[in-house]
């Protein structure tokens, strides 16, 4: 199969993580894939090993979400290699880097608010301003932002306020770009995935575990590969009427 179409990942590295697995979903289903993560020689590695099992282009290289100077070469990068024709346009980009903040309040500091506030939400902001004025051009995108369940219920799964605030605020991102975007045919939606068995929760106890997965109706966290499929989904020509939306991925421990 040609791939026709390059899906750009962020924070797509991490071994268990749930950018791995969408980039894995992506080229699974012919997309070229473009990885971008703060571990740049992962990002190469993840993204050679999946050229390998799926044959389709790939890209992996460094980025720091939250720094302008870092997403623009990052994305000069990417536009070189589609220029050269290594990649196929960017069709699709997934905005998946993201870190958390298991601190009580009170004991958060401005530097940690700033920093989950820059990774995530300015993070979203900069890489999609980014990528966005060549899929206005070419007339066809899909932006999918990662949120959380966190912004929805005020954190309890393992974020606190600083993770909450920010993942709402992609939520809100989201539905105001939509807005905007019109009919540009560049959709940008959002999901909010509730427990997902990765690294990222490396801090939680045996016991907070047990009591997310006693909240959730599916009796199981979520895997990456759940997440993954509706990130594809999302990005698929079928999905061309979904704009502005937020799809639920929580097992049903979180219903509105
Ligand atoms: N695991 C869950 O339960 C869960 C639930 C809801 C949402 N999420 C969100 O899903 C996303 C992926 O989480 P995960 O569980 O796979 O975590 P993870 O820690 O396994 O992966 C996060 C990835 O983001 C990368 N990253 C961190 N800071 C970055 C930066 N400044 N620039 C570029 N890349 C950066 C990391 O290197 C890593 O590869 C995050 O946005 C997280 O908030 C996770």
């Amino acid at each position: 199969m040609t791939s026709t179409r390059t899906a750009v990942l962020t924070g797509a590295a991490a071994e268990r993580g749930i950018g791995q697995a969408t980039a894995r979903a992506y080229a699974k289903a012919g997309w070229a894939v473009a990885i971008l993560d703060l571990d740049g020689e992962l990002a190469a590695r993840v993204a050679a090993d999946i050229a390998s099992e799926h044959g389709v282009p790939v890209y992996g290289g460094a980025v720091d979400v939250a720094n302008e100077a870092s997403v623009s070469a990052a994305q000069q990068e990417i536009s070189a290699r589609v220029a050269d024709g290594t990649l196929p346009p960017v069709g699709a980009l997934a905005n998946i880097a993201g870190i958390t903040s298991p601190v009580p309040f009170l004991e958060t500091t401005l530097d940690l608010w700033n920093k989950v506030l820059a990774v995530n939400a300015t993070g979203t902001y900069l890489v999609t301003k980014a990528f966005l004025p060549d899929m206005i051009e070419r007339g066809f995108g899909r932006i999918i932002n990662m949120s959380s369940v966190s912004a929805q219920r005020g954190g309890g799964v393992f974020g606190k306020v600083p993770y909450s605030a920010a993942k709402a605020a992609i939520l809100g991102f989201t539905k105001a770009l939509a807005r905007e975007l019109g009919s540009s045919g560049v959709t940008v939606n959002a999901v909010t995935p509730g427990a997902v068995d990765t690294n990222i929760r490396v801090g939680s106890t045996p016991e907070q575990e047990a009591a997310i997965v006693r909240d959730i109706p599916l009796g199981r966290q979520a895997t990456p590969d759940d997440v993954a499929a509706v990130f594809v989904f999302l990005s698929s020509d079928e999905a061309g009427y979904l704009q502005g939306t937020t799809i639920d991925i929580n097992g049903g421990s979180h219903l509105h």
